[in-house]
């Protein structure tokens, strides 16, 4: 039995497809086919449709998460879609290129590339290994500049959208630790086979990223971080030769170290790039990406934490939820009588990114469509409390009845937003909303509480991260994501992560910060911590209007 499988222009076959798997399962054998996978090919995400001909009976997970229409057109989901069964399956295309996190700015002040990186070769490449998103930045050695820089969805990507899947995934068998680490490395030898195509042999990589997306390039085994008491194999530096992770390049790969299981080397390489270990500054860092991670510098310490917040903002647990990708919806406003939606690239939605989330939730709750609980106003109750209800100022509640009252819907016998022709925002996407950003919000109390200051004595607010930089302030302050501070104190830095390992391949002496940084930063555990419990409780309301 073959199995062919067609993305877009690509046709790939496999021949023979082995007994018992999934089509997702078989997918994961082709590193070229992309596709969506959040859950992990649990069937709880219903994310992973494909086309199957013939169409398998529908699984119990294809009924709860696709049309009568989809079943009918041969929609299956693929992780309950047995490979044996179908002939042909096809995946819609997806956006592949990741929004790329901008130039790096050329840095003021020249620093020497390190000798090594000079005398072996041209080129040296900086790696931001992220849960959803690889960026590769192309330093030209001599020159010591960033000359090219490259953003991909991480392809590790079908095995699961966050760390906790894919951990799990790594301990079913060694052969799937195999599988994720042979995932990365393949994506980034061909990232950077593709960066270097015209130019000549990459020498020193140095490489970013969070403990378990260390742990997976490198081979090893995270399950330790998947489990009380969550202990990584490693946190320290780690130096492998040209060739040990195959990534085809002809120099060391230089992995940073991390603080803990949960606080990787990403923070801290963002900790170096935003000077925390040098300023007098009290700076908050704030990185969420797929995972919260957060840091406070204040009078010489660093204080360090991390809290399971991000997936919503990268678009897993909410039903319309994408990462940042063409046609997610990135920004949400009311003007008048009207809403006013943004895409990325312009293209048809196809979802809602973090930053278009926050937007959608600070306007529902500035014109009463959601209450300071969460609640969402039915259709007929929005309309029967139009009159009585305040509104943004200056504007006439009439106009947010009008703009909201063919966007407020039900779905399964619950009040929803109609967000684009095919989308929804629903109840239970509120209930997501309230979860992610009140464990940020309790994390950042944390931090401030065990520095001895409250979160109105910060300096500086250093927002970052896939989804952390692209946020409206507004936005973030109005759902109560972050402190109500003078706006001037936030800023928004592209990949704080990446420029941290840019920095260290343009100056040894950064290698030497990111270690120091990594061993006197306090982690504080959050899990069972009473502080956090009482704020994280606190924080599931959002602010009410002033
Ligand atoms: S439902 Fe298939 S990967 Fe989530």
């Amino acid at each position: 039995m073959t199995l062919e499988i067609r993305q877009a222009e690509l046709e790939r076959v496999l021949d023979p497809v082995p007994a018992g798997l999934t089509v997702l399962a078989a997918l994961s054998g082709v590193p070229e086919i992309s596709i969506s996978a959040p859950c992990g090919g649990k069937g709880r995400c219903g994310k992973c449709v494909v086309q199957a001909d013939p169409p398998p009976p529908p699984s119990e997970a294809d009924a709860r998460f696709l049309t009568p229409d989809q079943i009918v057109g041969g929609y299956r989901l693929a992780c309950t879609c047995p490979a044996a069964e179908v002939r042909t399956v096809v995946v819609s295309e997806r956006e592949e290129t990741a929004r790329v996190k901008g130039e790096i700015p050329r840095f003021t002040v020249p620093a020497a590339i390190w000798p090594r990186a000079r005398a072996e070769g041209t080129w040296a490449a900086a790696i931001d290994i992220g849960t959803t998103t690889v960026a590769v930045y192309l330093l030209d050695t001599a020159a010591a500049e960033v000359v090219a820089v490259r953003a991909e969805m991480n392809r590790q990507g079908i095995f699961g959208a966050d760390v906790i899947s894919r951990i799990s995934y790594s301990e079913e068998s060694p052969a799937h630790l195999e599988r994720l680490a042979g995932a990365i490395r393949g994506q980034l030898r061909g990232m950077l086979q593709q960066l270097s195509r015209d130019r000549g042999a990459i020498n020193t990589v140095v490489i970013t990223g969070n403990t378990t997306m260390l742990h997976l390039i490198a081979g090893v085994s995270p399950a330790g971080i998947g489990r009380a008491p969550f202990v990584a194999e490693f946190l320290e530096t780690r130096e492998y030769s040209a060739g040990e992770l195959n990534l085809g390049n002809q120099g060391a790969v230089i992995l940073l170290p991390s603080v803990a299981a949960y606080v990787g080397a990403d923070i801290v390489s963002a900790a170096v790039a935003a000077e925390m270990d040098r300023t007098a500054s009290t700076t908050l860092l704030v990185d969420i990406g797929t995972n919260g991670e957060l840091a406070l510098s204040h009078q010489g310490h660093l204080y360090t934490c991390a809290t399971a917040a991000g997936p919503a903002f990268e678009g897993a647990c909410i039903s319309a939820g994408v990462g940042g990708i063409a046609g997610a919806i990135n920004s949400w406003n009311r003007r008048g009588d009207r809403i006013v939606t943004t895409t990325i690239a312009d293209a048809p939605a196809v979802g809602i990114c973090g930053a278009g989330l926050l937007d959608l939730m600070a306007q529902m709750l500035a014109d009463g469509v959601v209450d300071e609980t969460g609640r969402m106003e039915s259709a007929e109750g929005y309309r029967d409390g139009a009159t009585s209800r305040a509104t943004s100022p200056g504007a006439s509640p009439n106009d947010a009845l009008l703009a909201w009252q063919d966007r407020l819907t039900e779905h399964r016998g619950e009040p929803a937003v109609r967000i684009s022709e095919t989308h929804l925002f629903t109840q239970q996407d509120v209930r997501e909303v309230q979860l992610a950003k009140a464990a940020i919000a309790a994390g950042i109390d944390v931090l401030c509480h065990d520095a001895g200051i409250t979160p109105r004595e910060l300096d500086q607010v250093v927002l970052t991260g896939g989804f952390g930089n692209h946020l409206r302030v507004e936005s973030a302050v109005a759902t109560g994501l972050v402190p109500d501070l003078p706006r001037e104190r936030y800023i928004s830095v592209d990949n704080a992560a990446g420029r941290g390992a840019v920095l260290v391949l343009r100056n040894e002496d950064t290698l030497e910060r990111t270690r120091q940084l990594a061993s006197q930063a306090n982690y504080i555990e959050l899990s069972g911590h009473a502080f956090f419990q009482e704020r994280y409780v606190e924080h599931m309301m959002f602010p009410e209007e002033e």
